[in-house]
């Protein structure tokens, strides 16, 4: 057996590397949440992270034996640690074609879209010989991840699987180590029975059985733990003995405010507040460019407001961070140009020398992203389905004034952001625009405590102890 006592598996580790002129590899480490989360139990020195290789840099990483290069690679730290890396990470090498199937094919167009809700029924999904080929893919590129575990894991230790991309893992690693504690958590909501009926039998069989060969299952909120147990009944005969939970994964209040008052985001808003003008209201957002996150319609919902309620012309602008996301898939790039263009509209119909409507940016800026929610008046977080949205958290821990949030009722943070946040239906841009337009009217003072109490319970669960959390369920 193996040395790591912690396992966390997932599509996407917490760092990436690239090739530099001179041939060195440049290592760059993730953001998010589930990142810093693990940072927390790295100094256990026998945590190990195992994800993919998602680009040419990485693949050179695990060649050179820095990420872990499976059995042929020299010993890295001598012993039973011999395949990880020098972070704690091995990256596994997965073919590229494999990959791409599995993540483009499987995981990002038919997985990621069944629990958001996202096809276009009349003419789509389409299960054919296509997909057939792809879902090979996604048992292989599983079945990686598995074996991968399977030897690096001491004995009796806990491994979370993280996402839909690895929703076959725990069956696959139940049946190669049984010693092992199995946690899995959704990062994403979980499509209710009616709509995840849609995946072949067979299929939408073989994703649950996987997940269910967990010990336990997590999800972010009560709604897509519900959800799942709807489907495992209907579908899979119950939960057997898999028990699911509930973590609400939080913001990281003391990352976030130390890290949004550093120079390079001072920089940035003085950028910013060059292009947005001297005393103008500010309607923030933030997101991937996903088709999941409704910024199309967010656009509408501001357009609406600026026909229907005239008085906030030259003072207010909207600034919009659409950061390019899953650029491979053609509806993605479609859908981002579709962002951009309705962004020049809006600007063409009603701007004027000294005022552009809509400020979009479309290059990933993490700076840049704090310096706007320091500015921020209002954050508009309109998801038509998200597990989460950490957005809708992070805004009131940074914003500078208090912000007041127009918030989905489909994300998963409405269950704990509701009751001070402006909340809308996603489908309605009218009704949007109203909630834009009482979000911008609102006093100072009930701003700044909504904002207060938004902070407080954005924060409730920081992701450390929303890691040990899971950990401690699973080994309950
Ligand atoms: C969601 C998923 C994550 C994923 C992230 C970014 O939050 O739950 O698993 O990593 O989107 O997407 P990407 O495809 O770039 O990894």
């Amino acid at each position: 057996y193996g040395a790591a006592r912690v396992l966390v598996a997932s599509n996407r580790g917490p760092v990436s590397y690239a090739v530099g002129e001179d041939g060195s590899l440049n290592a760059k480490r993730g953001g998010g949440g589930l990142v810093s989360g693990l940072s927390a139990i790295g100094s256990d020195a026998d945590a190990l992270w195992v994800c993919s290789a998602l680009s040419d840099g990485d693949r050179e990483a695990v060649r050179r034996g820095i990420v872990g290069a499976g059995p042929e690679a020299p010993p890295q730290r001598g012993g039973g640690g011999r395949r990880a890396g020098e972070d704690g990470v091995r990256m596994l090498d997965i073919p590229a074609d494999v990959h791409a199937d599995a993540y483009n094919g499987i995981a990002n167009s038919v997985l990621w879209f069944v629990h958001h809700m996202l096809y276009q029924t009349p003419l789509e999904p389409v299960f054919d010989a296509e997909f057939r080929r792809q879902w090979a893919s996604y048992e292989t590129y599983n079945r990686a991840f598995a074996e991968a575990l399977a030897e690096e894991a001491a004995q009796g230790a806990a491994v979370v699987v993280q996402d839909y991309h690895l929703t076959l893992v725990p069956g696959m690693l139940r049946e190669l180590r049984p010693d092992l504690r199995i946690g899995h958590f959704s990062h994403t909501p979980w499509a209710p029975p009616e709509y995840f009926r849609m995946l072949p039998d067979d299929v939408a069989g073989q994703v649950l059985r996987g997940m269910l060969g967990a010990d336990r299952l997590g999800f972010l909120t009560q709604r897509w733990a519900d959800a799942f147990v709807a489907c495992a009944e209907r579908f899979a005969g119950g939960l057997g003995g898999t028990r699911v939970g509930v973590h609400g994964l939080g913001a990281d209040a003391d990352f976030l405010r130390k890290r949004s008052h550093e120079q390079d985001v001072d920089e940035r808003m003085a950028a910013l507040r060059e292009e947005i003008g001297e005393g103008r209201r500010t309607i923030v957002r933030v997101d991937r460019t996903e088709l999941s996150k409704n910024i199309v319609r967010g656009l509408l919902a501001y357009r609406r407001l600026l026909e229907a309620h005239g008085e906030w012309r030259e003072r207010v602008v909207h600034v919009a961070f659409a950061y390019p996301s899953r650029q491979d898939l053609a509806v993605y790039r479609d859908y981002t140009a579709e962002v951009q263009r309705l962004a020049e509209e809006i600007n063409a119909e009603f701007g004027t020398p000294g005022w552009t409507p809509v400020v979009l940016h479309v290059k990933d800026d993490f700076a840049r992203s704090l310096a706007a929610y320091r500015l921020a008046d209002v954050a508009l977080v309109n998801p038509i389905r998200d597990g989460m949205n950490l957005v809708a958290k992070e805004v009131p821990v940074v914003s500078d004034a208090g912000c007041a949030l127009v918030l989905s009722r489909e994300a998963g943070a409405y269950e704990e952001l509701g009751e001070d946040a402006i909340t809308v239906n996603p489908y309605d841009i009218t009704g949007t625009a109203t909630a834009l337009h009482e979000a911008l009217s609102m006093g100072p003072e009930e701003r700044a405590e909504r904002s207060k109490r938004l902070a407080a319970a954005a924060t409730a669960l920081p992701p450390a102890q929303w890691f040990v959390d899971q950990l401690e369920a699973l080994r309950g």
